[in-house]
């Protein structure tokens, strides 16, 4: 039967002249379009509103689960051609199994589309967004994005809710771990960087999958860093900081899905937001892909005061652009109806419908709908040995050195006494990170199993636990707050070692959708372990693994080595103990901000110019009474085992808004090295107020010692303009500053006026 059934689809599809590839030239997209309008012709408006209705698979739930009511059809809806879309059903022969109810069992035959959060890696986890980005490595983040869709596509899948391109400048929302941080050039080029590495150059290849830019939008800027907040932010804002990454995601990678978020855009939930959904994404951005709301985004309109109930969420999500229902239910269960009342017209269902299909054209999935099924391949490369090189190779470039005092750093494998402290340094699972969702738990290489692979002698005390209760997901963590009782053992052996290890900081699941944190120090009792330590033994390195920046201040002030490791996913140890033995020279540098003292959060490096800037006396400017304006450690900071010196910068305008841009680097240390070479502007005077200076430009580079090398920049219109509140492009004549340096407070300064 089921056999018959594909056999006639393969039939249909002939008699259509559906060919088995859809080519990219302008032809191919006439074609693409045919294709997709003579499919619509056939199809009922149940089947219709059928392609935009999701259902979560029957585990892995990654919200608030709906009640038993709404998930019991599941099998009877796919059969009858109700449900587009699967989300979270993984494992080549388990999509298979389900995508032959609907090719076998509806009536015509239209293979769903498998979706699954591939954030950062699949099964060969790499180190989460937040750390890969701290590389500022593109090509890296390309292929870190590549690989997981390799491995995503072998399991079936052939779409991913990712990059999550949500700027964000508060440490406290626990998503700032799934993005690229707070800058919106960085986050532009790294959100496009990963919808090339999931989509690559075809996407109806067998291993390339579609790409989700996500949340549409705002989301990162919820109030008090609190997750699903309100967000209140103004249109400058928007048009400047937000939107770009979404824009870029477009333009430059051809992104094929869009997600909206859960919060108020200008008072209207993003769901039903016609502005952003029509008249922005679909208008003028001329976006052909289509968009899903978010985890019951829908439905959580009646929560927000928006809508009456489910009906009325069908209707204005609908009617607002958003094409395709996650976990809401409210499309299948009332839009059939509210076509018929004349509430939504029918040509919104369509222009929804052909979104999704183009979709499902473009990933080859009516030429075969197993194409993604192939558990051969699923065996083949499921943690492949090249997946695991990669993932090492990005966790070293994610690494941050923070400090380096006396060059405690590298440690030599010299026979100095190394003690081992902390609860994270013997943990296989937190450093996996959060969104992780077809990792498999406990498959880091720890921090002591990387050091053995090394070859290193050391001793180890756990000196106290990080977590008390278990930490399967989604349940709150429980922070060990009272149990010092390891401490003892922690000082005896700190006291007859040369040096200290400590590697202390934040549990994988801190950080995440829903893991909002009001504090921002090390969690539990670790705080007062690396006191009680210091007191013994002053040679301490510190290896913090975290999800966000910490206001770590006081390791700061009194630690001579600190290291940030974020959680740097499947090859974590060896990736640390590389760097801390200088088998690799850390080359990263933050992407977000670290605060002194939560109290300053948000903080961030391109703020708006105010108009009391600086202390023109001892009161009366942007300052706190017991606190430093300062960051602990600004944005694109990092160190190296080797020093750089940047020197001879030339600005030469080059007419019609061209400047170039050049800066000589030098390696002025002693051994090889890589250095984030970074450009900022600032428009002096504008229609708009302008940051007080803006990443336009960086360059990775590689020197030798006592090598140099110039490096040349070219600012264009794209770098120089701005938005205005209305969403107007503008270039504006004047004077602008240029600085290029080492990270965003240490610059070379220059200028240069458009005439
Ligand atoms: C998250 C999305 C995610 C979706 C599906 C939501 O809770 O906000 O980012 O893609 O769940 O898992």
């Amino acid at each position: 039967m089921k056999i018959l059934k594909y056999t006639m689809l393969i039939m249909i599809m002939m008699a259509l002249s559906w060919s088995c590839q859809v080519p990219n030239d302008t032809g191919g997209s006439a074609d693409l379009d045919s294709r997709v309008e003579s499919l619509l012709k056939q199809m009922t408006l149940e089947e219709k509103v059928g392609q935009m209705n999701q259902y979560n698979g029957f585990y892995d739930v990654t919200g608030p689960a709906p009640s038993a009511g709404d998930a019991k059809n599941k099998y009877e809806h796919i059969k009858k051609g109700l449900v587009g879309s699967m989300l979270n059903v993984r494992g080549a022969s388990e999509v298979r199994k389900m995508q032959a109810l609907a090719v076998d069992s509806s009536r015509l035959g239209i293979p769903m589309i498998f979706g699954f959060d591939v954030i950062h890696g699949h099964k060969t986890l790499s180190p989460i967004p937040l750390a890969e980005a701290a590389s500022w490595d593109l090509e890296a983040i390309e292929k870190s994005a590549r690989i997981a869709a390799i491995e995503a596509s072998a399991e079936g899948l052939n779409w991913t809710f990712a990059p999550m391109v949500d700027i964000s400048r508060d440490a406290r929302w626990g998503r700032v771990m799934e993005g690229a941080g707070e800058d919106t050039y960085l986050g532009a080029k790294i959100g496009v960087a990963r919808v090339k590495g999931f989509q690559g150059d075809d996407l109806s290849a067998n291993n390339t999958i579609a790409a989700c830019a996500k949340h549409f939008a705002g989301y990162g800027f919820a109030e008090s860093g609190k997750d699903y907040n309100t967000v209140d932010v103004g249109s400058v804002s928007y048009y400047n900081v937000i939107f770009p990454p979404f824009k870029a995601a477009i333009d430059e990678a051809d992104v094929k899905t869009f997600m909206n978020s859960f919060n108020i855009v200008n008072g209207v939930p993003a769901t039903a937001n016609t502005y952003l959904q029509r008249e922005v994404l679909k208008g003028k951005w001329g976006f052909k892909g289509f968009v899903i709301s978010d985890w019951s985004s829908g439905r959580e309109m009646i929560d927000h005061g928006y809508a009456r109930d489910l009906e009325h969420v069908a209707e204005l999500a609908a009617n607002a652009g958003s094409d395709m229902d996650m976990e809401s239910y409210a499309y299948v269960k009332h839009l059939v109806d509210l076509v018929k009342a004349g509430k939504v017209k029918e040509s919104v269902v369509d222009d929804a419908v052909r979104r999704i299909l183009r979709v499902k054209f473009e990933l080859g999935l009516f030429d075969d709908p197993y194409r993604y099924c192939d558990e051969a391949r699923e065996k083949e490369l499921i943690y492949h040995p090249d997946h695991m090189a990669a993932a090492l190779d990005m966790a070293k470039k994610s690494i941050v050195l923070l400090k380096n005092e006396n060059k405690l750093l590298p440690l030599q494998n010299d026979g100095r006494k190394i003690a081992v402290i902390g609860s994270l340094a013997q943990d296989k699972d937190s450093p996996l990170g959060n969104w992780r969702m077809a990792g498999e738990d406990n498959t880091a290489v720890s921090f002591l199993e990387g050091l053995d692979a090394y070859g290193v002698d050391y001793k180890y005390a756990k000196g106290a636990e990080l977590i008390t209760g278990p930490t399967a997901f989604p349940v709150e963590l429980q922070v060990n707050t009272t149990d010092k009782s390891g401490f003892k053992e922690a000082i005896r052996l700190a006291k007859k070692s040369d040096v200290v290890i400590m590697v202390l900081g934040e549990h994988g699941l801190h950080s995440g959708e829903a893991r909002s944190r009001a504090h921002l120090g090390l969690p539990g009792v670790q705080q007062e372990l690396l006191e009680a330590v210091y007191k013994v033994n002053k040679n301490i390195v510190l290896v913090v693994m975290s999800g966000r920046p910490l206001a770590i201040t006081w390791a700061d002030e009194h630690i001579p080595a600190i290291v940030e490791a974020w959680q740097l996913g499947t090859q974590t140890g060896h990736a640390i103990t590389q760097v801390l033995y200088g088998e690799y020279n850390p080359s990263g540098k933050i992407p977000m901000t670290f605060p002194r003292h939560v109290g300053q959060v948000p903080i961030y490096y391109n703020q708006y110019r105010t108009g009391r800037p600086g202390p023109k006396n001892e009161v009366f400017w942007p300052h706190y009474m017991d606190e430093s304006e300062k960051p602990l450690y600004p944005f694109g900071y990092g160190l190296s085992y080797t020093t750089f010196a940047y020197s001879d910068l030339n600005v030469e305008v080059k007419g019609n808004n061209k400047v170039e841009v050049s800066v000589n680097v030098t390696n002025t240390g002693e051994v090889a090295g890589e250095e984030v070479v970074q450009l900022y502007i600032n428009d002096e005077v504008a229609s708009v107020v302008r940051p007080i200076k803006e990443l336009k430009g960086f360059e990775k580079i590689s020197l030798e010692p006592n090598e140099y090398k110039q490096i040349k920049f070219t600012i264009g219109e794209k770098e120089l303009g701005f938005y205005n509140g209305e969403g107007k492009f503008l270039i504006e004549q004047g004077a602008f500053k240029v600085f290029v340096g080492t990270n965003s407070e240490e610059l070379l300064e220059g200028e240069f006026v458009l005439e």
